[in-house]
């Protein structure tokens, strides 16, 4: 998108870069605590399995050793087949003798048969004297706890018990999905906490920054309202003195810059008035081209401060008058061509006095061209139609009549309607047309200038 000429780049705002930092961050810690709480949880569950097997496992090697050495085979099968019904997750208890032979077992169908042994194993800790292992049997997952048998300090067999890993799957399966639920229920906290964080650090720093962007042109400053006591909350503050005192400051410089433009505007128009003075014939000839050049601008719908240009631009009109020798600017006989170029010079003349002056420098192009003609064929630079500033245009009508309706050495004053006559006359190759002919109206219009009038008008 073009602003001013230049192509905007799209930047997330501060308040995005802020949330765009803190939601990976709080997604990240929030990810990895539930990682780690995972991780403990199953070792617990895990570690507690092992255990409470291994526990189980030396209870029924202790309970075995006298039924193994007395050969009580009854008693064995019933330890094995108690054993075996007093948790649901025990899935066999086997008692073997020295020779590996299962002598009691849960199932009547493993005695006297030896101890199988798994499909896969993988150690997976030793409590005391029991070892546990990971292992398969029939397709299924189990820890087997293998304990030896010892009385009177002899070892007399051992005891072989599994448990199931499903149970310890299902509680993992189970604390994984209560740890998403609540991560997801965090996370969603976590989003919109990290958006209300990002704005609340953001906002004050936002009106700030549009404070700053409206102080360039902001004729007026409404303090930004303070609502915190940090560091923000002082910066704010000090914006806002800060603010103040620029726009004071700005006012007082452009009351400053006016007085000056004015002192300026007055000492040109005092400069405009003696060189009107300096000639009889065109005493207020600048104050009576600005009042009719005004009143044609009024009825072209101009605004007030483009008629106080016009108005000022026609006090200049013919500033450059000034480097005009009174021998050329008073002769009363006809000009010779120097002369005549001397006269032609005064545009010229006075765009330079003009550019002097910063403040007059806006004036230039119409002082420059209040000679042009429509048609081409005016002076100094030969532009034509719309190339010639209006106001140059309506300047040129209204500095034409008023030579036209005062009196000259070299000839008395036309009437007001000789005079616009000729400038009817001249529309098309002098003036533009269509100005020519509001002018012939509004003039017709105009109460005639009598004496005091035009006297009213010198200065
Ligand atoms: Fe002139």
């Amino acid at each position: 998108m073009w602003e001013g000429g230049e192509r905007r780049r799209f930047s997330p705002g501060i308040r995005m870069k802020l949330f765009g930092f803190l939601l990976p961050l709080v997604f990240l810690l929030i990810v990895t605590v539930a990682y780690a709480v995972t991780e403990i949880t199953e070792f617990a569950l895990r570690r507690d399995l092992l255990q409470r097997g291994a526990a189980i496992s030396r209870v029924v090697a202790l309970s075995a050793g006298y039924s193994l050495l007395s050969g009580d085979r009854l008693a064995l099968d019933r330890l094995a087949a108690e054993t075996r019904a007093s948790a649901p997750d025990i899935v066999f208890v086997a008692i073997r003798d020295v020779s590996d032979v299962v002598v009691a077992h849960d199932r009547i169908s493993e005695h006297g048969k030896p101890f199988s042994a798994p499909e896969s194993s993988s150690p997976r800790g030793i409590f005391a004297e029991t070892r546990a292992d990971e292992v398969t049997r029939d397709g299924r997952n189990l820890i087997e706890y293998t304990t030896p048998i010892a009385f009177a300090g002899k070892r007399v067999g051992t005891v072989a018990l599994a448990l199931s890993t499903e149970g310890l799957s299902v509680a993992q399966r189970s604390l994984r999905r209560r740890i998403v639920a609540t991560s997801a229920v965090i996370l969603g906290i976590a989003f919109f906490g990290t958006l209300v964080l990002a704005s609340l650090i953001t906002t004050p720093v936002k009106r700030l920054h549009e404070a700053v962007l409206s102080l360039g042109t902001a004729e007026t400053f409404r303090p930004i309202p303070v609502r915190i006591s940090d560091e923000l909350g002082d910066l704010t503050r000090n914006f806002n003195r800060m603010a103040e005192t620029i726009l004071s400051q700005k006012a007082g410089l452009r009351e400053q810059a006016r007085r000056l433009e004015e002192a300026y505007i007055s000492m040109v128009r005092v400069i405009a008035a003696s060189l009107d003075a300096r000639d009889p014939y065109t005493l207020g000839h600048s104050t009576r081209v600005a009042k009719l050049s005004c009143e044609l601008g009024r009825r072209l719908g101009m605004d007030e401060e483009e008629l106080m240009h016009l108005e000022r631009a026609a006090i200049f009109h013919d500033l450059g008058k000034i480097q005009t020798p009174d021998d050329v600017l008073l002769k009363e006989d006809r000009l010779t061509r120097a002369e005549v170029e001397q006269m032609r010079s005064h545009p010229a003349d006075g765009t330079d006095i003009l550019r002097m002056a910063p403040f007059l420098q806006r004036y230039i192009p119409v002082v420059r061209a209040h000679h042009e003609w429509y048609n081409g064929d005016g002076y100094p630079d030969g532009t034509k139609g719309a190339e010639i500033p209006p106001h140059a245009q309506i300047i040129s009508l209204a500095d034409a009549f008023d030579a036209m309706t005062t009196d000259r050495p070299y000839r008395e004053a036309l009437s007001t309607e000789e005079a616009l006559e000729e400038i009817l006359r001249f529309k098309g190759t002098q003036f533009s047309p269509e100005l020519a002919e509001e002018f012939a109206r509004m003039v017709r219009e105009l109460p005639p200038m009598d004496e005091a009038t035009l006297k009213s008008m010198a200065l």
